[in-house]
């Protein structure tokens, strides 16, 4: 008797090559069943290949790995991130009530509450000028430094939820120059504030931005002590490099080791959104991301949206060889989900030993890449690949009707449908080129569209704090079930170690500091060095 494992890879052989049109012409009604709910969302999976028996098969896999025990270890703070012996507890963050959740013998939740106390605080006194620059000034622009998970979500949530008349916020990630020049162009120096936001107060790329920020505003405030006391709030979990950086402890907002980077939106990271969108916004979107925990702690996996999804993108990646995700949000606002979600899902599952130290499989591998960008721009870009090209792509659609409460454009959720629509059915798809075409046949064949794209539609009535919340707290959620799917740990990440480690040495080779040993290092860094040596004139 087969295994639920061994009847799922017969049915893939059986499913792999139908055609998703054939599948809506056996089914008709496929449209209005095959979809998940949450809230008033509709999230239509109908236009991928599985059916009644796929999802029968799937859901039967997942009984087998109780999922139920995982969800319900990272919700009570299990050192699931066993790697670095440590829980993960971003759920923990938007949890609304005073249910105590220990981590080494403390109650967090105490410390968590504390914290976003003292941020509601901050950003009033903030948001009404009460706290001033150091000339007196009420603060107007916010300068919010960061990379990573201490910038990226924080960077999607400001925009998302960026209304007439608030606050400022601008936003600096990159190591070059151009994007602190660029972030302090047009600002008032004694009007300015900075967050300066780093898990670890060592991540390179934002404390030198950090110290050129805090120099830059210095000449406007006198000095840089009166910047550090009057112009900083820090946000890490390393306390002690932030007293060292200048910066008062009051100014001091901590975060967790068992917060990960890319999973602490929810935390003092963003505390730019307060200040921009005031804290009720904030406290909004908190509330959103705790609705989708509940759902995903309390519903059966049959309907669990998390879980779900998380199924299907396993089918897709594993089964079906689905080798790309391109994530296409229908919002201006959301320009930052498909960076966010490339972080969150591929610095989370882009591994490629399983828990046991053990290789993964080629054909079973872990998470695809992931990239996107915002519709309806992207349809100039790599639609065209998507329509033509030679891939094995899987699509997902984010389309808000209305944001904030205003209606979008009719045209943004007419595009959304009509790319999943042309894009599963394709065009003269009967027309195979499989002979020497003449050239009317040779033009003919240019022009195919050959669909069976699938994709993934989210219809969300509005977007607002609430929904974006519960939305970024899905794509966490499915990362975490796509990992035990994988069965890799999601909450490390050691590769991002090796470049950073390097790039030092290699800067003090290119400033003649040192010489590089020719016997460990390969001909190409050697003669790249001495060309930027040749050329660089900082
Ligand atoms: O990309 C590597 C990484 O460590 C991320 O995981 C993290 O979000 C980012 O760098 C910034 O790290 P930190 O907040 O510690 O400066």
């Amino acid at each position: 008797m087969m295994n639920v494992s061994e009847r799922l890879t017969r049915h893939a052989r059986i499913i792999k090559d139908v055609d998703l049109r054939a599948l809506f012409a056996r089914d008709p009604k496929r449209g209005e069943r095959l979809w998940l709910a949450f809230d008033n969302w509709r999230v239509d999976y109908s236009r991928h290949a599985v059916t009644d028996e796929t999802l029968e098969l799937l859901n039967q896999y997942a009984q087998t790995l109780d999922l139920n025990h995982w969800i319900s270890a990272l919700f009570s703070g299990e050192r699931l991130n066993f790697t670095e012996n440590r829980a993960a507890l971003h759920t923990a963050l938007r949890q609304p009530n005073d249910t105590p959740i220990m981590v080494d013998d403390k109650n967090i939740v105490e410390e968590i509450h504390a914290v976003k106390t003292t941020m509601r605080k901050f950003s009033e006194a903030i948001r009404i000028g009460l706290w001033k620059g150091a000339t007196g000034k009420p603060f107007k622009t916010i300068v919010h430094i960061g990379t990573g998970g201490s910038y990226l979500g924080t960077r999607l949530i400001c925009d998302a939820l960026f209304q007439k008349g608030n606050m400022d916020v601008r936003f600096v990630a990159n190591l070059d120059h151009h994007a602190l020049d660029r972030a302090l162009t047009g600002v008032d120096p004694e009007s300015t504030l900075l967050v300066i936001a780093s898990k670890t107060f060592t991540t390179e790329d934002i404390l030198v931005n950090a110290k050129e920020a805090c120099n830059r505003l210095a000449a406007a405030v006198r000095d840089v002590a009166r910047v550090h006391s009057h112009h900083v709030i820090a946000v890490t979990a390393n306390i002690k490099a932030a007293q060292d950086f200048g910066i008062p402890d009051k100014h001091i907002l901590p975060i967790w080791p068992f917060i990960g980077g890319r999973f602490s939106l929810w935390s003092a990271v963003s505390i730019s959104l307060a200040l921009q969108s005031g804290y009720p916004v904030f406290e909004e979107l908190l509330s959103g991301a705790h609705a989708m925990d509940e759902h995903v702690f309390n519903t059966p996996i049959e309907q669990n949206i998390a879980v779900q999804l998380a199924l299907l993108d396993w089918w897709n990646s594993t089964f079906l060889a689905r080798r790309e995700r391109v994530l296409v949000p229908y919002a201006h606002t959301l320009g930052f989900l498909p960076e966010h979600v490339q972080q969150l899902m591929m610095e989370s599952n882009g591994k490629r030993i399983d828990w046991y130290g053990k290789k993964l499989s080629a054909n079973a591998p872990s998470t695809r890449p992931i990239f996107g960008g915002v519709g309806t721009t992207s349809q100039h870009t790599f639609f065209q690949w998507l329509h033509q090209g030679m891939h094995n792509a899987m699509l997902e659609l984010i389309v808000p009707i209305a944001v904030n409460g205003h209606a979008q454009r009719i045209e943004m959720p007419a595009h959304a449908l009509a790319q999943a629509e042309s894009l599963m059915n394709g065009s003269d798809h009967l027309f195979a080129a499989t002979y020497e075409p003449s050239s009317e046949e040779t033009l003919r064949a240019a022009r195919v569209c050959v669909g069976n794209t699938p994709s993934t539609v989210f219809l969300l009535p509005n977007l607002n704090a609430y929904h974006l919340g519960a939305l970024l707290a899905l794509y966490e959620h499915r990362t975490f079930i796509e990992s035990i799917l994988y069965r890799v740990n999601p909450f490390d990440q050691f590769g991002v170690e090796l470049g950073k480690n390097l790039a030092p040495i290699l800067k003090s080779a290119m400033m003649g500091q040192i010489k590089l040993d020719e016997e460990d290092t390969d001909s190409a860094t050697l003669t790249a060095v001495d060309f930027v040596k040749k050329y660089w004139k900082g």
